[in-house]
């Protein structure tokens, strides 16, 4: 029996982990963390904390995991640097599960972007187009950042350098190497990413629809179950797929 915290419980994503947690029995929520709520006082009664909240509380759920030596899978998107730092230094006291994206399905897509983005070679303009619903507080999506990271790690470019987000007024024409990243927002979308490779004479597109939280819940308590008395240090849902 693998027991959780969820944190983020009353949001979207958290009412999604409850009820698949719900079909799973060898999964036990043993408390549901939300705004204003005090997780030190049950963080003992858990094996591994999955955080699905707001960027801002990461990192004290993250101190606090590796305070009592509790596991913990991440979730929530939208960190900046200084934040990520924070909750990737605990990698030597705990083990930490952290994906954009727990989907079986974008999984695949990152590792075949990679694919095709050694195959298709320097030739080919990159760009890739995320879809989210009008509520979503933070651009471009954590899956969307990952998958432009994944362009500028095969190209070997420091993405810093490369990234361009959306384009206005005249902007000239395209450098053979930057990479595009466009974020669009509305309805009740749930996620969807494209990446383009595009050159002379033909176009290359890989597509990723989510139209159900469940396949985020069902990857992130595959990965809670997955991560309880892993060593410590920092993993991702390709390493819970076995894809590495
Ligand atoms: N990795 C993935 O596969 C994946 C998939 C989907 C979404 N996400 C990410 O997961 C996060 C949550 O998404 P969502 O759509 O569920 O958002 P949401 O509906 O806004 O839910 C977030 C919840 O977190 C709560 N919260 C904020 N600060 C908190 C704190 N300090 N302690 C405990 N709870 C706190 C919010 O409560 P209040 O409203 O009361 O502040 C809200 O109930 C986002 O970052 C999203 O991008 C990741």
């Amino acid at each position: 029996m693998t027991k959780v915290i969820i944190t983020g419980a009353k949001g979207r994503m958290g009412a999604v982990l409850l009820t698949c947690a719900a079909r799973i029995p060898q999964i036990e929520v043993v408390a549901k963390i939300g705004s204003g709520d005090d997780i030190s006082s049950v963080i003992d009664k858990c094996d591994v904390v999955i955080d699905f909240s707001y960027h801002d509380a990461t990192p004290k759920f993250a101190e606090i995991c590796a305070r009592h030596n509790k596991a913990l899978v991440v979730g929530t998107t939208g960190h900046d640097a200084a934040q990520k730092t924070q909750v990737t230094a605990l990698k030597s006291k705990i083990p930490i599960v952290w994906s954009s994206n727990y989907s079986t399905g974008v999984n695949t897509l990152f590792w075949l972007t990679r694919k095709a983005t050694e195959i298709l070679g320097p030739d080919f303009d990159l760009e890739v187009v995320e879809m989210h619903h009008r509520l979503k507080k933070d651009a471009p999506s954590g899956t969307a950042q990952t998958l432009v990271e994944i362009l500028a790690d095969v190209r070997k470019q420091e993405l810093a350098k490369v990234i361009r987000h959306g384009r206005e007024g005249l902007v000239g024409a395209r450098t053979p190497t930057e990479i595009g990243l466009h974020s669009l927002r509305g309805g009740d979308v749930v996620g969807d990413h494209t990446v383009v490779f595009a050159n002379i004479g033909e176009r290359v597109e890989l597509t990723h629809k989510a139209s159900s939280r469940e396949t985020f819940a069902n990857g992130a308590l595959r990965a809670a179950q997955w991560v309880v008395g892993k060593a410590p240090g920092l993993y991702d849902m390709q390493d819970v797929l076995g894809l590495k």
